[in-house]
């Protein structure tokens, strides 16, 4: 029996992660252990609760308004700690937040492989998405063994010079983790929500909280989507703002009491997952949402000057819009006055997998330890 430690600690993470643990609990030659470092706290809990998942260790790091470095130095501590006491066979770490890399390092360090799942996504700019771009490849430089949503997220780590052998595509667990969550018939808790005319108003779902963006770049925005509302009576915004109080001071001064901006707090996986199922559009800065948006045919206008998730612009669903008010503006308005052009952006793709990838991460695991399913 091998035991294999699932490292996660923020909101994508663990909506990422959490079909997986289920997964390697299903697996009899696994012994699965959770570590969670709780970046995030309540965002992180939210989705615990919701795929019941008792993490093992809960090293409980969350500060008010921390540092990159202070979440880099607990992680590392905390689970170094985790590791020398459970010593596991493999530790599976997830995408690119900094409980990532310091997750990564830190199994490093005693000498764990590790096995990095979303792996090989790149946008080429190492300050954009920050510090995104640089954990995931750091993250990678470590992994011994790589699961890749795309072939393009292949190829990237291939041109890193990553041994073929050792990068398996898998399509992203996040198509899992959808699949297991919507519902035709979803009736939502949120009274603000249940109000809502989906059939004969324009619903934007908009979120919002990209470290590169705080500032400058999320004030452009909120004007951005100001105007809109206020120039087109048949839009309504809901915005579950993150809880970051870097990004609510800035959502407060802009969009607080403007009509038909509904400001609520982050919604459970659940909820959010049928809210993207039944907007009209979605406008963000998160990279998870491009991957959910297109499958449910749902226009994604990314708030961002780049993506390491070309898939699905290239299929015409997502497009880049940068973060120039009269751009995001434009480009906005265009979609939501012009039925052809909205029309040709919202059809359903699935770049991103089947919704199997968990199944197929587990199979390599055991084929790396050599273990017949
Ligand atoms: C983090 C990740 C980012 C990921 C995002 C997903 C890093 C450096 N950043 O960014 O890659 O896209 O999560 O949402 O790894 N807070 C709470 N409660 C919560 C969560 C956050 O109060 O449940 C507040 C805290 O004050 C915290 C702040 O938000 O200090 C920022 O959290 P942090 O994890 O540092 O950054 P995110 O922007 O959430
Ligand atoms: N999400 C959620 N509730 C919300 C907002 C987002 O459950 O109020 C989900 C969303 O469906 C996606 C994930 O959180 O799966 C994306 O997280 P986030 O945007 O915080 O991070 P990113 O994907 O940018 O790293």
């Amino acid at each position: 029996m091998i035991k294999i430690m699932t490292v996660f600690g923020t909101r994508p993470e663990a909506i990422k992660m959490a079909p997986l643990v289920k997964e390697l609990e299903k697996e009899k030659m696994i012994k699965s252990i959770v570590c969670v470092t709780a970046q995030h706290r309540e965002m992180l809990d939210q989705v615990l609760d919701l795929f019941d998942i008792n993490p093992d260790y809960d090293l409980d790091i969350m500060q008010n308004k921390q540092t990159i470095t202070g979440i880099t130095t607990k992680v590392l501590e905390g689970i170094e700690d985790v590791i020398i006491k459970e010593k596991p066979d493999m530790i599976l770490v997830h995408g690119d937040t900094t409980t990532t890399f310091a997750g990564s390092l830190a199994a490093f360090y005693q000498k764990v492989p590790v096995g990095h799942v979303e792996a090989g996504l790149r946008s080429g700019d190492k300050y954009s998405p920050y510090p995104e771009e640089m954990n995931r490849s750091l993250a990678g430089r470590i992994a011994s063994i790589h699961f890749a949503p795309t072939i393009s997220n292949k190829e990237n780590l291939l041109k890193e010079n990553i041994n073929e052998k050792s990068i398996f595509i898998t399509g992203n667990t996040v198509i899992d983790a959808l699949i297991s969550t919507i519902d035709k018939n979803y009736k939502f808790q949120e009274d603000v929500l249940n109000r809502m005319d989906f059939e004969n108003k324009k619903i934007i779902l908009l979120t919002s909280h990209r470290r590169e963006n705080l500032g400058q770049p999320m004030i452009n925005i909120f004007n951005a989507v100001k105007r809109i509302v206020e120039e087109n009576e048949n839009v309504e915004v809901v915005f579950p703002v993150h809880l970051n109080p870097k990004v609510r001071e800035l959502v407060n001064d802009i969009l607080k009491d403007v009509n038909r901006v509904h400001l609520i707090e982050p919604l459970d996986y659940k909820p959010f997952a049928n809210l993207i199922s039944k907007c009209h559009l979605i406008m963000t800065d998160s990279g998870g949402i491009q991957e959910e948006a297109p499958s449910l045919g749902k226009p994604v206008i990314v708030l961002r000057t780049e993506t390491e998730r070309p898939e699905a612009v290239e299929a015409g669903t997502v497009k880049v819009v940068g973060v120039e008010e009269k751009y995001i503006y434009d480009q906005v308005n265009l979609l939501i006055n012009n039925e052809e052009e909205y029309n040709k952006m919202a059809s359903a793709i699935n770049p991103y997998g089947n919704g199997k990838a968990c199944e197929r991460i587990v199979e390599e695991i055991l084929e790396y330890f050599e273990i017949k399913a």
